[in-house]
């Protein structure tokens, strides 16, 4: 096969490890960076032209890592590749759905995935009914921009919940409101989705004194074994989203486990350390047993 590689920087960890398995099994494979694409979108023929005017065309299948600031653009030039009949590892349309946090709750909630009660918010005049429609303090507020753990605070109580609220108020900031999990205790479980399987899953421990079990923020990681309720919960939030390939995130809390999140890139370097197991080749096997030209059923 001939692969595409959406990614900024072949020499991130992801990007270098798919590099590497999908050359292993014998394919082509070539890294390219979407906001060096631009496109002629046509109803005769759509094209794909890259930085000094080179045809991208022909990629059998195309696997991307597309960073959070970026998302509008390079989903454009994955849906571009779409329409040019290239197979995805995960659809346009199912990175968007994720991406935005308020549509990715919303659709799993519909569909009976448990999750933290949420109560969304821009510009709320009633913080005290925000508070109390999520059950009161301790409460968490995360930012919608927030990733890596950054924009996510933990209100202990009722006042200083509403002064945070306030503050984002005026700042004119989209957040969220959330049901604390303390029985986490600062714990949250990666599992990685290829197909309707997890195939690892991790453990992140948060650092002494913090709830936030991001790696970024120091946490830890380490293989554990999950539930079948975990196992099938998470594969089912990856399909709600329409994803091929993703990591979900869970916390188990006193009602059984909660997802927190689906990311739509997720890292392979965690998982792989954790596990010690060879994801990326398991990607590429997946596209080499999915990958077929899309028809024109292209969505979005
Ligand atoms: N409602 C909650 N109750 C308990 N712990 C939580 C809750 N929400 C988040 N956490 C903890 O905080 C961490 C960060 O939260 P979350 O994943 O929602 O934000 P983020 O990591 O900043 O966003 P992204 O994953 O999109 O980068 C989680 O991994 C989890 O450990
Ligand atoms: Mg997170």
């Amino acid at each position: 096969m001939k692969i595409a590689i959406l990614s900024r920087n072949t020499s991130l960890y992801s990007t270098r490890r798919l590099c590497e398995a999908a050359v292993k099994r014998g394919h082509k494979v070539r890294v390219i960076d979407s906001l060096k694409c631009y496109m002629s979108i046509n109803q005769d023929k759509s094209s794909m032209h890259y930085k000094q005017g080179e045809v991208l065309e022909n990629f059998d299948a195309i696997i991307p890592r597309i960073g959070a600031s970026i998302t509008f653009y390079a989903t454009a030039i994955l849906r571009q590749f779409e329409s040019m009949r290239t197979y995805p590892l995960n659809q346009s349309i199912a990175i968007t759905r994720a991406r935005d946090k308020l549509r990715a709750h919303q659709l799993l909630a519909r569909k009976g995935i448990g999750m933290p009660i949420t109560g969304f918010a821009h510009s709320p005049s009633n913080t005290k009914d925000l508070i109390k429609m999520v059950g009161g303090a301790p409460l968490v507020i995360k930012l919608l921009e927030g990733t890596q753990g950054k924009g996510v605070l933990l209100a202990d109580n009722e006042k200083m919940a509403e002064t945070l609220i306030e503050a984002f108020r005026d700042l004119e900031a989209f957040f969220l409101v959330q049901e604390f999990i303390e029985e986490a205790k600062g714990m949250d479980i990666r599992c990685f989705v290829i197909g309707d399987k997890v195939v690892a899953a991790m453990a992140r421990k948060a650092q002494t004194g913090d709830f936030r079990a991001n790696i970024h923020l120091g946490a830890t990681a380490e293989t554990i074994k999950i539930t079948p309720k975990e196992r099938k919960m998470a594969v089912q939030a990856a399909k709600i989203v329409g994803l091929n390939v993703a990591g979900v995130d869970i916390v188990r809390s006193k009602r059984g486990p909660l997802v927190l999140e689906v990311n739509s890139s997720p890292g392979l370097k965690g998982i792989e350390t954790a596990s010690g197991l060879d994801i990326a080749e398991m990607i590429i096997k997946y596209l080499e047993n999915h990958a077929k030209p899309l028809n024109g059923n292209v969505n979005g």
